[in-house]
């Protein structure tokens, strides 16, 4: 590209409006694919856990019939890997039809059948990071209708194989191309990691008025990016967010100097969910705590890691425990009355089970 072509575009950029369409006033909820999880392509060995329209549309099952989705966890979002390794004859994207045979539009109604968002990836660059087609400038525009068209919710644009001057002419375009397709669609920007993370590189002021979200700035692994990120915009913003979020309530019991936070969310037959988030980059830190201290009411509890699939017994509210959460790790405890596995065991065994089985090593749960 010329000098000409870039100032032109820089030109085209201050024009750019804010992506203000309402969205993601409260943080995004829902269920990414994860790591190995996310580009897990071998459907034929492994048809559970592939990349495939089966798998989005149990995780969509799984928020719209286990009470996750009463709590606001609405988004399914599909990370890379679903795409076809060519574009179609009218240069869009498509998914591999041997992954998502019914189509992306078909997998969106899906989800919206069920009050449900869906969430796309792309990426500003020649190619995605695990080497699928990218979104190149000349391709922003058709990129941003086409997944209009299937009625995507919700792109996160990451920034693999492009330069510093396309990626600070494409996000801004990215924004204004979702926003000219009419339909609202949250923006989640890998941006500011891609050129160090830090002001002067990022102007977060600005990113803020064309992003509604955005990966942050610490020197990572790539699998834990965007879920940080998330956190990120949450703990940011969580003064605004409190009296907004959903039924229940957000509770930020610790914000320590460990850089271990801690979130609450209420579940169905009261349990809830307990996610220990550690930013330390160094090594695993040990948190601890007790229910009371984290505002639970006086009783018997038991916890059951999301992750591990280990039971956490004989807890009641004044009941010490230690967490060893590793470097930019999360444990998330299921953490129900003792009480009510005794009057409930069936449902609270079925539900077990079924976390056991749909919630792999890899995925996270916000
Ligand atoms: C487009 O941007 C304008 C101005 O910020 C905003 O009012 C509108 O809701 C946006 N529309 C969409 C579809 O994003
Ligand atoms: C950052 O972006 C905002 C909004 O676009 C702009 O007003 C401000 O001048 C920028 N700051 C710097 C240091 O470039
Ligand atoms: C709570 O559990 C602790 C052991 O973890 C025990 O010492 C204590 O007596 C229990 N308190 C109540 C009220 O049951």
């Amino acid at each position: 590209m010329g000098p000409l072509a870039v100032t032109q575009l820089l030109a085209l950029i201050s024009l750019t409006v804010a992506l203000d369409n309402g969205l993601l006033k409260t943080p995004p909820m829902g269920w990414m694919a994860w790591e190995r999880f996310r580009c897990d392509i071998a459907c034929k060995d492994d048809p559970k856990n592939c990349i495939s329209e089966g798998l989005f549309r149990d995780m969509a099952d799984r928020l719209s019939e286990d009470g996750w989705k009463e709590l606001g966890y609405e988004y399914v979002i599909i990370d890379d890997c679903w795409m076809s390794r060519l574009r179609d004859k009218q240069g869009r994207l498509q998914p591999e039809p041997s992954r998502f045979p019914g189509g992306i539009a078909k997998l969106a109604k899906y989800i919206h059948d069920r009050g449900l968002k869906l969430g796309i990836y792309a990426d500003m660059g020649t190619h995605t990071c695990m080497g699928y087609p990218g979104t190149t400038l000349d391709k922003i525009d058709i990129d941003a209708q086409t997944f209009a068209s299937w009625g995507v919710d919700y792109l996160k644009f990451d920034g693999c194989s492009s330069n510093a001057v396309e990626q600070m002419l494409g996000y801004p375009l990215m924004s204004k191309a979702l926003n000219a397709t009419g339909r609202p669609m949250a923006y989640s920007c890998s941006w500011p990691v891609y050129v160090g993370g830090l002001p002067p590189n990022v102007n977060y002021t600005f990113l803020g008025d064309i992003c509604h979200l955005w990966r942050n700035y610490y020197d990572i692994q790539d699998s834990w990016d965007s879920v940080l990120s998330i956190v990120e915009w949450f703990s940011n913003n969580q003064d605004d967010l409190q009296p907004a979020a959903g039924p229940g309530r957000w509770n930020d019991p610790d914000m320590e100097k460990s850089h271990v936070e801690v979130y609450w969310r209420p579940l169905s037959q009261s349990a809830s969910a307990l996610v220990f988030l550690s930013r330390r980059t160094d090594m695993p830190y040990l948190y601890h705590s007790s229910l009371g201290k984290l505002s639970y009411d006086a009783g018997n509890y038991e916890a059951y890691d999301v992750f591990t699939g280990a039971t956490v017994t004989g807890l009641n509210a004044t009941t010490e425990f230690t967490v060893s959460i590793n470097p930019s790790g999360v444990v998330m405890w299921y953490v129900y009355p003792k009480k009510s596995i005794q009057t409930d065991e069936d449902a609270q065994e079925n539900l077990k089970t079924h976390m056991a089985k749909t919630v792999p090593r890899h995925r996270i749960v916000l």
